[in-house]
């Protein structure tokens, strides 16, 4: 089989990658290498012959090209501007990508599959996350795959109107389209902009965490692996039309998840040494909690790995890897990213 994957030099997608290269999957990579992408992140695997990187964009139109030539049996949609604070900032990146390069993506697929050009087994994975839902309170019940969608911030809200179109295409075209929505993810690969890896970063050079506001907004995180696991199972069971949640069942106040990094990192401190309290987040969501029995009960699915047991690897991947970290937080665009936003 072979799939399309895009954002593919991404955090999510290359992990991803290395499990469908693992299963024998034949991978068409596509990525514009836009800042948060890392060409490294791809260096393993062109000597597999099963890989191929592509230098593009979801919004361009060869896309329908390249999908007519390769006959992919799955495109799993990666590609977005993913981060909340830049889309605060500026969306119209966000606007773009997110949803009229999605639109792209969609429609060359729908072409495709009425020249006959895809086939009937074909399904087009759209990657979205659980902050499509909005903000819960602390004794809310965890988002389900029927909550209503009540984004908060530019970057939720561009990836909401995406599910909506790509739902819109299942009911209006029968288009076959499955979409995805997790929650935080952390582990290697992940751009130093995002809290987990921010963190390790300041920690390991001494520095401090800042901390929007009170540090009490409470995320669910799950491992990467565990992600990937999920999409691999909807790939490979999922039901066309169908939404699937995928939660690690840890929630965790930002202050306590930093805190249980600087206590991996640096045992025997005081973490307070290393926390610094900041401005908060305009339109901060409290709390994010998933309901993942859809996909336990459907795909078999579940989280695997304990925030603990995550988090060390995690850790021991960023101490490994210490100069792909540093070669993103010393270059110009990341300083220049961190003068603008804090
Ligand atoms: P990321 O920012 O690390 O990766 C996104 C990739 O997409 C980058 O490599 C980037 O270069 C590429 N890209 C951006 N615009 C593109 C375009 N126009 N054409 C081609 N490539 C483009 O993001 P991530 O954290 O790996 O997230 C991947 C997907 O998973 C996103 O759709 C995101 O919304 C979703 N998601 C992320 C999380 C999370 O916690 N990180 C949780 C749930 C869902
Ligand atoms: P982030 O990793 O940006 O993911 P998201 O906004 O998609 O949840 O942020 C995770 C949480 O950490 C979120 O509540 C915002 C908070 N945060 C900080 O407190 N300080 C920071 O410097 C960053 C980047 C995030």
């Amino acid at each position: 089989m072979k799939i399309l994957v895009t954002g593919g030099n991404g955090f999510i997608a290359t992990n991803f990658n290395r499990l469908l290269l693992e299963k024998n999957y034949y991978v068409d990579s596509l990525d514009n290498l836009s800042y948060a992408s890392n060409k490294v992140n791809h260096s393993d695997f062109l000597s597999d012959d099963n890989f191929t990187f592509i230098h593009s964009d979801i919004r361009n139109d060869e896309i329908y090209e390249y999908i007519k030539k390769n006959k992919y049996t799955a495109v799993i949609n990666f590609a977005a501007e993913s981060h909340v604070d830049r889309s605060i900032k500026n969306d119209s990146e966000f606007l773009s990508t997110n949803i009229n390069g999605t639109h792209n993506l969609i429609t060359a697929c729908k072409r495709l599959i009425s020249e006959r050009v895809l086939k009937s087994d074909f399904k087009f994975i759209q990657i979205s996350t659980d902050e499509v839902y909005g903000s819960l309170n602390n004794n809310d019940n965890p988002f389900t795959e029927s909550s209503i969608l009540k984004p908060s911030n530019p970057y939720s809200a561009t990836k909401a109107s995406a599910d909506l179109l790509c739902l819109s295409y299942y009911k209006t075209y029968e288009f076959p389209v499955i979409v995805s929505r997790c929650s935080n993810n952390y582990g290697p690969y992940q751009h130093p902009e995002k809290l987990i890896p921010l963190s390790i970063s300041k920690v390991k050079q001494d520095l401090k965490v800042p901390i929007y506001g009170n540090g009490q907004q409470i995320r669910d995180w799950i491992h990467v692996d565990d992600h990937c696991r999920g999409i691999l199972a909807v790939l490979e069971n999922g039901v066309t039309g169908q939404i699937y949640n995928f939660g690690g069942s840890s929630e965790l106040a930002n202050i306590d998840c930093v805190k249980t990094l600087i206590e991996n990192l640096k045992p025997g401190k005081n973490p307070k040494k290393y926390v610094e309290f900041v401005k908060d987040r305009p339109g901060h969501d409290i709390r994010y909690a998933i309901d993942s029995s859809k996909a336990f009960q459907q795909l078999s699915w579940e989280a695997q790995n304990t925030f603990s047991q995550g988090i060390a690897k995690t850790i021991s991947w960023y101490s490994h890897n210490s100069k792909w970290l540093e070669d993103i937080t010393n270059n110009e665009e990341y300083k220049k990213w961190e003068k603008t936003n804090y």
